[in-house]
């Protein structure tokens, strides 16, 4: 996961291959709570791992459900409808898949059996109503205490006397996460006699209400259902475990990449497993809307694939009250379209994790974008040349994942607050640039240069680190080329054999450790004579030239930080940003000395400074890629300066290169 300040994402070209989707928000948190009511053992396959699943999976603990890991599955012990504890306070962070249920089912069961509950969220959770749901429970009732503002959370839910009989009635028309919520939990206090829901309003988002019957009927409840008015519980209703679950990929996380074939995949298709035509989840209509666009898509049972079909694509005016979440999506898709496309019927945007339609209308227009919005629609018009843009995403996942899409229009896109698609797709970024093309010379490349033991190594990857771009440590390179040669007994002046050694290293870095074949040689390479002996092996240019490819390899998207002494003069040229670090050859001395008496390695201070120099003279004075600053060097004597003032300086100039300001 990307948990930087913000993540670049350079001009992106096209897309191609495979991604496998993440499990279902709102299957998983169905099932969780479904499986937590139950009695016995659920065991839950392919469940998402995220923030939203997360809290769900706490509170089920707090609650005295069991949850034990089986390999790639969950076992979830549930509570036989009785409750093991009778007093929690609950964090739900920003999920209201977890927020509205857990009200229902706690209340119901506070009221029943005894206990004090309490509710909360993030600040956002409760800036989003509970009103409607609130109501409908003490219409039963239980006992709702507001704890903050009335009609939102923090609540407290207390013992109370439920009283059957009269149709529960709940609106329809803010949230069908209300209805879902009383659906889920009712089968409770179903056991003496039928249980009606009565939805006042027109009922919004009718295909989040399908999963959660689709999912009741697992769990062995069977809903009568007239229209989208009336809901039966029928009496003797309980709860039973399918004994195993599989958990569908996530719909609405399928829309991205719908979207990213449908704009981007000009060879071979994107393709997406884990949800497929055969889908129980609404947003998989999300697949007709891209193709009224010009999207070309095949799908079959747990998969889809996806290739341009026109484009520029077309616009479209849709009503999209079926699709709230991935119509999202459409709205960016619009900058790829000829004319206007008008999503209509989407009031509910205003009541999500943020205010969606006032967030998007805003972050479009920074791209360029011509947008009218309304009480419930959007209406996007690209404009001639999308421009750079710094999108806020408001802590809503959607918003950073539908918005890196906007990067296929020519322009680099800043995404601000990248972690928070952890909602729901923690490894979005990931996968998306699992798939994406670009020309190298769009990536950009930062490169710190300078002596051994400047530190440049550290700022380096510090940098990297806050940009969320890979990291090149090319020393690493040459020191495992002459591991290798020390191992195998070749000598440091055999130029021939050192380069076809070179040439055929099988050197990857794992989690920032270099690895030769399987080997972890992070350690070995950091020693005083394997040091020395690259600073012999890399005078030589066969070997220089054998390892130009590998570290050129290393050009990513979204960018790459490369540390060494050539990066800026020979290998990356080009570079966006090269810093040339140095530091005295005493501060430097210094240094390493301190580092290795802290590793337990006896030295001496002037030794040390006599060894750097040597090498210093060895790297500046070779005839291919000697050391020194690269003209259009920002030279940078950190002598006096701690990592973090040397990185705020390096990342300060970055920013001035970048087109976002
Ligand atoms: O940065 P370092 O001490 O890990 O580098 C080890 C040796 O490799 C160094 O003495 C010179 C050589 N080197 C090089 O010639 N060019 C680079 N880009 C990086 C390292």
């Amino acid at each position: 996961m990307f948990a930087t300040e913000f993540l670049d994402l350079p001009p992106l070209h096209s897309a191609a291959g495979l991604v496998r989707l993440p499990g279902s928000k709102s299957i998983s948190n169905r099932v969780l709570l479904l499986a937590g009511l139950s009695a016995g053992t659920t065991v839950v396959h392919d469940l998402l791992d995220s923030d939203d699943t997360r809290v769900m999976l706490d509170a089920l603990r707090a609650l005295g459900c069991t949850l034990e890991r089986d390999g790639d599955a969950l076992r979830v012990g549930g509570l036989g409808g009785r409750l093991k504890t009778t007093a929690a306070q609950l964090f739900l962070g920003n999920a209201g898949t977890a927020m509205r249920p857990l009200t229902a089912a706690l209340a119901l069961l506070a009221a029943t059996q005894g206990g004090t509950f309490e509710l909360s969220g993030v600040p956002r959770m409760h800036e989003r109503p509970i009103g409607d749901l609130v109501d409908a429970l003490r219409q039963l009732g239980c006992t709702v205490d507001y704890l903050g503002q009335d009609g939102f959370p923090p609540l407290r839910l207390a013992p109370g006397t439920l009283h059957g009989g009269d149709p529960i009635r709940v609106r329809g028309d803010v949230s069908s996460q209300f209805l879902t919520a009383l659906l889920l939990a009712l089968p409770l206090v179903a056991q003496a006699g039928d249980i009606v829901i009565e939805v006042t309003g027109e009922l919004i988002s009718k295909p989040y209400v399908e999963i959660t019957l689709n999912l009741l009927a697992r769990f062995g409840i069977a809903v009568r259902r007239d229209g989208w008015q009336r809901f039966t519980i029928p009496a003797g209703s309980a709860y039973a475990s399918p004994g195993d679950i599989h958990v569908e990929g996530d719909a609405s996380s399928a829309s991205y990449f719908v979207a990213l074939g449908a704009i981007a995949a000009d060879g071979a298709p994107v393709r997406i497993e884990g949800v497929g035509s055969d889908s129980i989840q609404g947003d998989i209509r999300f697949v007709e809307a891209a193709r009224a666009m010009g999207a070309d898509v095949r799908g079959g049972p747990g998969w889809l694939e996806v290739k341009r079909g026109r484009f520029p694509l077309e616009a479209i005016e849709l009503d999209c009250n079926h699709i709230p979440d991935a119509a999202m999506t459409l709205a960016v898709m619009a900058l790829y379209a000829r004319g206007t496309t008008r999503l209509t019927n989407i009031a509910s945007w205003r009541v999500k994790e943020t205010d969606r339609i006032a967030a998007m209308a805003a972050e479009l227009r920074k791209l360029g974008a011509t947008v009218d919005e309304g009480a419930d629609f959007i209406a996007v018009t690209p404009p001639p040349q999308v421009r750079p843009a710094s999108i806020r995403t408001y802590d809503d996942h959607r918003i950073a994942m539908c918005f890196s899409l906007a990067a296929f229009a020519g322009a680099p896109v800043r995404i601000l607050d990248p972690k928070c698609v952890g909602k729901t797709f923690p490894e979005y970024f990931e996968a998306l640039f699992g798939l994406v093309r670009t020309p190298v010379e769009a990536v950009p490349v930062i490169t710190v240069d300078g002596p051994t033991a400047s530190g440049k190594g550290t700022l380096a990857s510090a940098v990297a680190r806050a940009l969320g771009y890979h990291f090149l440590d090319s020393g690493a390179v040459y020191r495992a080329t002459a591991l290798t040669a020390m191992r195998r007994g070749v000598a440091g002046d055999d130029e021939a054999a050192l380069a076809r050694l070179a040439a055929g290293l099988d050197l990857h870095f794992v989690d920032g450790d270099a690895h030769l074949g399987a080997e972890n040689v992070a350690d070995a390479l950091r020693a005083e004579d394997v040091g020395l002996m690259a600073s012999r092996v890399a005078a030589w240019p066969a070997v220089r030239e054998a390892l130009r490819q590998l570290q050129l390899g290393f050009r990513r998207v979204p960018g790459l930080v490369a540390d060494g002494r050539d990066m800026g003069t020979v290998i990356f040229p080009g570079a966006d940003l090269k810093v040339f670090l140095t530091a005295s050859a005493g501060t430097r001395a210094e240094r390493r000395y301190k580092q290795l008496i802290s590793k337990g390695i006896q030295a001496s201070i002037a030794d040390l400074r006599a060894d750097l120099e040597a090498r210093d003279a060895r790297d500046s004075n070779r005839s291919v890629a000697p050391l020194k600053p690269a003209p259009d060097a920002l030279l940078l004597d950190n002598s006096a300066l701690t990592v973090d003032a040397s990185m705020a300086q390096v990342l300060e100039a970055w920013e001035q290169r970048r087109p976002f300001a």
